[in-house]
């Protein structure tokens, strides 16, 4: 029964796909798995900055302006008055710097990946696929921005000062927190649903070998949760198993 619940949320989860980072972690995995369900999108941009590596066709550097303008041409013209369903802003970089060793320049290169990323080409697309896709209320088969995000940057959790206190990691995650939450307002009117998303601790190059969950694992709960988005959980925060997390 789990199986076939699995099959009819792939279904249902958007025609179309942009997931940023794709060329590894859990970008990489999120591809994968919406690649290889029964029903797979009908166009997945599985996006990297250096797509010359076997896996990659699209280019998006999200630091690069000019490089993610190419990528809404490239995406507007194979999906033609369609626009785009979903898109997932993965990429993301970690730093560790303590107070101490924190550079200004390092802080402000963790904010333009983790933050600015592709926080508003797209939205062309988006809104296209959300007055095209003959569908009332909010989903990601309609037309959706989700960040996923991490609960380290959740001020109401505030999980206190760790061993590697990660300011410029956790200040960016919290800053996209509120991208989140204003985009979800102010797309709302437009048919467009945000939410943030973390995906658990998980065994990327990010997470490390230590990390006690598998991509696999926090991927198959990220897409089941996706699929279950609509207007009453647009503008919110979510771990990987749809529990509902303070900003
Ligand atoms: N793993 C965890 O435990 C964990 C927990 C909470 C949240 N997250 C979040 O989950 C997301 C994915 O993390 P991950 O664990 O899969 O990390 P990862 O294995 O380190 O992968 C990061 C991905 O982001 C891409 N990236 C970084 N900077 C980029 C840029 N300027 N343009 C385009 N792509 C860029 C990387 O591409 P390159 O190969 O070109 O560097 C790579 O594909 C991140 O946003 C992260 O903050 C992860």
């Amino acid at each position: 029964r789990g199986e076939l619940r699995c099959i009819c949320i792939m279904a249902v989860l958007a025609r179309s796909v942009l997931v940023t980072g794709s060329n590894r972690g859990i970008g990489l995995e999120l591809v994968r798995q919406l690649a290889a369900s029964p029903w797979p999108p009908h166009h997945i941009f599985a996006t990297c900055r250096h797509p010359e590596g076997p896996r990659g066709k699209v280019s998006v550097d999200t630091v690069n302006v000019p490089s993610i303008q190419g990528a809404v041409r490239a995406v507007d013209s194979h999906l033609k008055d369609q626009g785009l369903n979903l898109l997932i802003n993965n990429a993301g970089v970690s730093s560790h710097a303590t107070l101490h060793s924190l550079d200004s320049q390092e802080m402000l290169s963790v904010f333009a990946t983790n933050v600015v990323g592709t926080l508003q080409e797209f939205l062309p697309l988006l809104e296209k696929a959300a007055k095209g896709a003959g569908k009332e209320g909010l989903s990601c088969s309609r037309a959706a921005v989700i960040n996923v995000s991490t609960k380290l940057g959740s001020i109401g959790l505030c999980l206190g000062v760790l061993q590697a206190p990660m300011y410029p990691y956790r200040a960016s995650k919290a800053a996209q927190n509120m991208v989140t939450r204003c985009l979800a307002v102010e797309l709302q009117e437009k048919g467009i649903l945000c939410a943030a998303i973390h995906p658990g601790w998980v065994k990327t190059d990010m997470g490390t070998e230590e990390a006690p969950l598998m991509v696999e694992h926090s991927v198959r709960g990220i897409l089941t949760v996706l699929a279950s988005l609509s207007q009453d959980t647009s503008g919110t925060f979510l771990d990987w198993e749809g529990n509902s997390l303070p900003w």
